[in-house]
């Protein structure tokens, strides 16, 4: 299982990378506008803050093959080793992601809605497939369906293509998809914190301190007594 950050936010990535267990970040086009940055520089920003080693998908912004292409070229030399071209599944970005499998370029399909898109993608060479979640389920489709349905036509078929679910709104969506076998998850900045906050857990960690200053003194801490 991969968690993934849906942002380009370079505090709230180099945040979330030292305190949680990512794997690595998404961007799209909307959310790199969000930022109201130079894309270039962005991207080297982003490599820069994740290190070697994570995971960077970033998307193509053209719609016909060979310009599709000669973009996941440059995203990758930008985006280093360890990065994936997001292409979404139309007829153009099929036979894109087939040209840059030939590269040995990596690429995520993007812009999923259905799990035939998805097997059509991952035929044509996609290392992962990002169903839109929450804009299923605003199309009154269930996204954990769909989820499941994709992961069952990789095993099927003997595909190693994962799923990357994608496009959440709230905390349940993500639990669902995750127990519907998705391999992986991309979560935007303000739903990310909501994944382990809980005021239980709040208030239980308040009353570990105030039972242990009551006996101990305040401010004592663990290893002082
Ligand atoms: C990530 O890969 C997708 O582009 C993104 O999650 C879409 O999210 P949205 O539906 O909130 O725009």
């Amino acid at each position: 299982m991969q968690y993934f950050l849906d942002s380009a936010d370079t505090e709230f990535i180099a945040r979330a990378m030292e305190f949680y267990p990512v794997d690595g970040v998404t961007t799209n086009p909307t959310i790199i506008a969000k930022e109201r940055k130079e894309f270039r520089p962005l991207i080297r920003e982003i490599r820069a803050i994740l290190g070697g080693d994570p995971a960077l998908h970033v998307q193509c912004l053209a719609t016909e093959a060979d310009a599709i292409v000669r973009e996941g070229i440059a995203i990758q030399e930008l985006a280093g080793d360890n990065s994936y071209v997001k292409i979404p599944v139309t007829a153009e970005g099929l036979k894109a992601m087939k040209l840059l499998k030939l590269r040995e370029i990596n690429v995520t399909a993007t812009a999923i809605f259905t799990p035939q898109q998805a097997l059509m993608a991952a035929l044509a060479g996609a290392s992962y497939c990002a169903p839109y979640i929450d804009r299923l389920e605003n199309l009154s489709i269930d996204g954990a369906k769909v989820v499941a349905d994709m992961v069952r036509l990789f095993q099927i078929h003997h595909l190693g293509t994962k799923v990357l679910a994608a496009s959440f709104k709230n905390v349940e969506q993500v639990h669902k998809v995750c127990l519907a076998g998705a391999h992986s998850v991309t979560v935007g900045r303000d739903l990310f914190k909501k994944l382990i906050a809980h005021p239980m857990t709040d208030s239980s960690v308040d009353k570990f301190i105030s039972d242990w200053e009551e006996a101990y003194g305040k401010g004592e801490a663990i290893l002082a007594v």
